[in-house]
């Protein structure tokens, strides 16, 4: 009588469900650090302030419309002298909220209105 060789199956057992769990949580991890369904949106990130007389002609164009030509308040509300951090208006900005629209500036011009938006805030 052959004994079956006593290591295979255990090795089997333990060894096949261990690379598969390796396997699987790296996949895992790399696409959570790919953020494939990340939105865009949301995410606010650092604020690089911009030239703010550019910032201005910006504002006056995308933003005056609701905020007063002078940030002075519309249908949206009064921006100069206000207590907003540059942070918060950026994340504004990003996000949108009430009837603003989300990322109706990006990148420089972002950038440009912060800059501006600092010289008019509260400080
Ligand atoms: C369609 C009208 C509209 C436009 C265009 C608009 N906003 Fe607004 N904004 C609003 C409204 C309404 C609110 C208040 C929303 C809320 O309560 O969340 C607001 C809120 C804000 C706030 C927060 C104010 C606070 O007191 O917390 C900031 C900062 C701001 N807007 C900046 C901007 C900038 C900069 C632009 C141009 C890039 C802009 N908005 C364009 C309507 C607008």
């Amino acid at each position: 009588m052959s004994t079956p060789e006593p290591g295979w199956p255990l090795r089997r057992i333990v060894l096949l469900p261990a690379v598969l769990f390796v396997i699987v949580s790296a996949s895992v991890f790399t696409l959570a650090k790919l953020h494939l369904a990340k939105p865009p949106a949301t995410s606010s990130g650092p604020v690089t302030l911009g030239d703010p007389k550019r910032g201005q002609i910006v504002f006056k164009q995308t933003c005056g419309g609701c905020h007063g030509m002078s940030a002075q308040g519309g249908v949206g509300p009064r921006l100069a002298g206000a207590r907003i951090t540059v942070d918060d208006a950026k994340t504004q900005i990003d996000s949108g909220g009430g009837i603003m629209p989300a990322r109706l500036v990006t990148g420089p011009p972002e950038d440009d209105v912060l800059a501006y938006l600092s010289t008019i805030v509260a400080k």
